[in-house]
């Protein structure tokens, strides 16, 4: 059985980051699923569509992190027929062994509820904005209002909201260095497999 790490939470609250630290700790592969919601939206025309054919092509695109095609995937993420057609490859994907890392919105609550481990993490509203706009190297007033909008978005649509499973860990990243964010994912991981 491949060891499965869930990772949600909102747009930059540290989650991409702690995900590619404990896939490279672990060995694990790790798959950014934001990723696939923003190639959708990239791709334009009819989004369910363009959910059935994304390619390695589309999630290649250098413009899919920016905030446009941030808020252009949150809005084609509220679509359950969108969500529907990405369900498979992120099945696939979680399959691989020795283990998968996915970071998104609904890993543990719908696309791997039986995660070995699930980690909701989170930050101020302030961090978040500060992060993504010395990120983006765009203004942290602006950023705050977008990430609000993007939080308010995703947490309230109707299939697979943003929310954290039951079983979750919550780690607040909004004080800590990405180090020891890192390190307290790291020990619950170990704490988990019994290492
Ligand atoms: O993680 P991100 O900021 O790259 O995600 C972009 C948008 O994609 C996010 O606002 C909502 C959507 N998304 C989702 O609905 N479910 C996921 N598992 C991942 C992302």
């Amino acid at each position: 059985m491949p060891f499965i790490i869930a990772i949600d939470g909102p747009a930059a609250s540290g989650k991409g980051t702690i995900a590619r630290a404990l896939a490279d700790r672990f060995g694990f592969h790790h798959l950014d699923t934001g990723l696939l919601y923003r190639a959708t939206g990239a791709k334009g025309g009819d989004p369910v569509a363009a959910a059935h054919s994304l390619n390695a092509e589309d999630l290649a695109r250098p413009d899919l992190r920016s905030a446009e095609a941030g808020q252009a995937a949150s809005r084609i993420a509220a679509i359950p027929d969108v969500r529907a057609a990405l369900v498979a490859f992120q099945h696939r994907f979680a399959a691989q062994d020795p283990g998968a890392v996915l970071d998104g919105r609904d890993i543990g609550t719908v696309i791997c509820p039986d995660a070995a481990v699930k980690l909701y993490v989170v930050a101020s509203d302030e961090v978040r904005a500060a992060r993504r706009a010395a990120e983006l190297g765009a203004d942290p007033q602006e950023m705050l209002a977008q990430l609000r909008e993007r939080d308010l978005r995703d947490s309230q649509r109707a299939t697979a909201p943003l929310r954290p499973a039951e079983d979750a860990v919550v780690l607040d990243t909004s004080t800590l260095s990405i180090d020891d964010a890192v390190a307290r994912a790291v020990a619950e991981v170990l704490r988990v497999r019994g290492d």
